[in-house]
Formats: structure tokens, sequence, C-alpha cells
């Protein structure tokens, strides 16, 4: 038999009422990936695939708030993003900015703080300014917190809080025989975030492509084969079943966590 949970086959469609409450993730990641082949394989332009990931985007955040679970990040654009075709980047901006609109009202129903990591500076004025104004207005809200990965290289995030402890340092501001993990993660944008528990890919590709790497040391990994604009709430619940079979050990071994 397969005792490897993450290969765990579900042969049920489950709902919210499948989870343990007691045993939630308190920090999920995602990597949505598969927008562009999900359009490919209806025949329509890469475009069509992102729009319809914006469905995904919002009933996965809708549940995860359901569930209470305290952190959500998504990858919504990484710094290699930048590489794509002009045209795709304005339409990923456009989309980005009127979901923005759209869903401020829904975040403050769920009580949901928007918060961002990346460098968020280099976004188009439009994307920066409504992104500023939603979080500002959910700043407030004590519910789940959903950060948008945006502009976003863990590489590049190391490499600014490298950076910026190495002039601390130069301004005797901190000597480096106090440089610890907790210095380090506070200078990352992401220093309002716990280690992430449970990461998960979808599309089907096995990679963690630049995200969140300081973070996810003890990550617990989900890959899965179903393109971001066809996941569902099933699909998340799955990934959190999953997780909730896991033993997690960090280092330990079994006997000593019994
Ligand atoms: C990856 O699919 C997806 C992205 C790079 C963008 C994700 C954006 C959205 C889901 C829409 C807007 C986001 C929010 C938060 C409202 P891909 O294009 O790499 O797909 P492929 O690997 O099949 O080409």
């Amino acid at each position: 038999m397969d005792v490897n949970p993450a290969r765990i086959v579900f042969n049920k469609m489950h709902t919210l009422e499948d989870v343990d409450k007691e045993k939630l993730p308190q920090h999920v990641a995602i990597i949505m990936d598969g927008n562009g082949r999900w359009a490919k394989q209806r025949g329509k332009i890469r475009m069509f695939g992102h729009e319809n990931g914006v469905e995904s985007v919002n009933q996965t955040v809708e549940s995860c708030a359901k569930l209470q679970i305290p952190f959500l990040t998504l990858y919504a654009f990484s710094t290699e993003n930048w590489n794509r075709p002009k045209t795709e980047i304005d339409t990923l901006m456009k989309l980005l900015v009127n979901a923005l609109k759209r869903e401020l009202k829904t975040l403050n129903k769920h009580n949901i703080r928007l918060r961002a990591i990346g460098k968020i500076e280099t976004l188009p004025s439009k994307v920066y300014k409504e992104l500023t104004e939603v979080m500002s207005k959910t700043e407030n809200n004590s519910g789940m917190t959903l950060t948008l990965a945006l502009s976003y290289g863990s590489r590049e995030e190391i490499k600014t809080a490298v950076q910026q402890i190495a002039t601390k340092v130069k301004n005797n501001i901190i000597s480096p025989e106090n440089i610890d993990e907790t210095v380090i993660n506070t200078h990352l944008y992401a220093h309002f975030l716990p280690d992430v528990d449970l990461l998960i890919r979808t599309s089907g590709e096995c990679r963690i492509s630049n995200f969140l790497l300081w973070q996810i040391a003890y990550a617990e990994l989900y890959f899965i084969d179903v393109f971001w604009p066809d996941f569902r709430e099933n699909h998340l619940v799955e990934a959190i079943l999953s997780y909730q079979n896991r033993e997690r050990r960090f280092g330990k071994t079994s006997e000593q966590l019994n």
C-alpha cells in the first residue's frame, strides 16, 4: 500500500466539513499555476486562463476565510513574470486592479486584511494605488490575512534583507554576532508572516519557482495536477487533509514527538 500521505487518492468530493479544525495549517501559500495551459487546451488565448483564474482566487480566499485559516499567501506575479509579453503583463495588471476594486466589500465582509509582499513600488501606478488603498481600508480587519506576492522573488527578498542588515552593521546599529534568524526575518518583505505550513502548487509542476524560500523551510509541499482555473474548494480540502495526515517532525524522531 502507498502510505505516502502526499499521494493519498481521494475518491469522494470533500467539503469544508471534512477538515479537522483542531489541526488547521496556520499559513497556506499557493503557487497558482497553469492558467496559460488551461486556456490553450480550450483553443483560447492565455488571458482567458488568467480571467478564469480570478474566480479560483475568489473561491479559495472565501473557503480559507470560512475555515478560519489565519494566513493565506498567493503568488500572483513574480519578478520573473516581468519578462512576459507586454500585452500579457498589461492585462494581468488590469485584472488585478479590477479584482481589487470589486473585492474590497467581500474582504471587509469576511473580516480579511489584505497585505502584499514584493517590490510593489515597481507595479504600474494604478495597481500600486488600488493595492495600497485596499490594504489601508482593510488594515483593521482581524480575521484572515490575505497576502498577495506581487513583483515578488524570494532571492530578491533575501538580497534586500542582507543589504539592509549590512548597512546597519556598517553604521554600528547591529553587530555581526547578533545577527540571528529573527533579525534576518524582520528584514524580509514577509516579516509579518509566520512560516508556511502548507505550500500548494497547481498544474502538476513540482517546483518552488523562487517563492518564500526562507519561509518554507519546514512547509509540507502539495503538488496537484489541476490547472489553477479548475482549482475548487474540494481540491483545497484535499490538500489540507493530506497535510493533516502527515507527521511533522521538524528534525526530531517520531518517538520524540510521541
Ligand atoms: C500562472 O499561470 C499564473 C500567473 C502568472 C498569474 C496568476 C494570476 C491570476 C490568477 C489572476 C489575478 C490574480 C489575483 C490575485 C486577482 P501561467 O500563466 O504561468 O500558466 P502556464 O504555466 O500554463 O503558462
